[in-house]
């Protein structure tokens, strides 16, 4: 017969297995707190309890370096929980930044938001609560867009309308801004084992990395919103503050993480 743990003894045997980990305990804890739907405190209130097996399939899965927001199934976002799975990129912390960027521009009351690339839905759905916005967001990954319209419904933002098209094509609408977290990573770039679980589209940006984001700024010349606001790689200032310029926009700025690294930019585009 296979042994029983009790809570105790299960967070010791999970630490053990996940010692490949940076803070196996703290990782077996929160694969608990999960797996039982209570807190620590209820861990700690309760050691003598025994838990199911099952319990070592979620170990087991982090273990391989999966990560604990696609096991959880859910991610916090500027304060928010959502629903986060494979197939859609789990919520960066600094892409909160692209949120207060937005939120310090002189925008109209209600305004008109194109977002492309909206992965889980995230920066949509708090700049929609925010600013009584009213979006309409692409994505080239109709998995990824079934995960934002279960979070859409979840918050109850019924001002955003989601198409399963590149960049804004098919849409004519004018805006007022045009968000974007696209994906800049260069292609050739050796990720983490973390990384890639998660899926390559919402990652790679091409042979440099920053062809997307480039694509994008033509884009707003184009449609010529407000602003346009994206999220950058750490080291593409240099080659997108040449390229605005080449493009004849000099009404721009480059903001920073809380790492002091360039992390994205916003241009005032009319
Ligand atoms: C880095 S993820 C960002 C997701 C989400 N907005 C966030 O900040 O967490 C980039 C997203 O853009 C989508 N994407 C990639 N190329 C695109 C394109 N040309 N047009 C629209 N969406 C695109 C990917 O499928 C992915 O969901």
């Amino acid at each position: 017969m296979e042994k029983k743990y009790n809570i105790k003894e299960a967070i010791k045997e999970a630490s053990l297995a996940l010692s490949n980990l940076e803070n196996p305990q703290k990782e077996a804890r929160l694969l608990l707190c999960h797996f039982l739907q209570k807190d620590n405190t209820y861990l700690l209130l309760h050691e003598n309890e025994l838990v199911d097996d099952k319990y070592f399939e979620l170990v087991k899965q982090r273990s391989c370096e999966i990560p604990l927001e696609y096991i959880t199934k859910n991610v916090s976002f500027y304060g928010e929980n959502f629903f986060i799975d494979f197939d859609c990129l789990i919520p960066r912390p600094e892409t909160e930044l692209l949120i207060d960027e937005v939120l310090r521009l002189n925008l109209p009351k209600n305004p008109k938001i194109a977002e492309i690339g909206i992965g889980s839905g995230i920066i949509s759905i708090i700049l929609s609560k925010l600013l009584n916005a009213k979006i309409i967001a692409t994505d080239i990954n109709p998995k990824a867009i079934q995960i934002a319209k279960k979070n859409i419904l979840d918050f109850d933002a019924k001002d955003i309308i989601v198409k399963n098209t590149p960049y804004l094509d098919g849409i004519n609408e004018k805006f007022d801004i045009i968000v974007s977290n696209p994906p800049y990573i260069k292609n050739s770039f050796k990720i983490d084992k973390n990384l890639t679980y998660e899926p390559r589209d919402a990652l790679f940006g091409g042979e440099v990395g920053d062809e997307i984001l480039k694509n994008i700024v033509d884009l707003a010349i184009i449609r010529k919103p407000k602003y346009l606001i994206c999220e950058i790689g750490y080291d593409q200032k240099a080659p997108l503050r040449e390229y605005f310029i080449k493009k004849g926009l000099n009404n721009f700025y480059f903001y920073k993480d809380l790492a002091k690294m360039d992390r994205g930019f916003v241009i005032e585009c009319n």
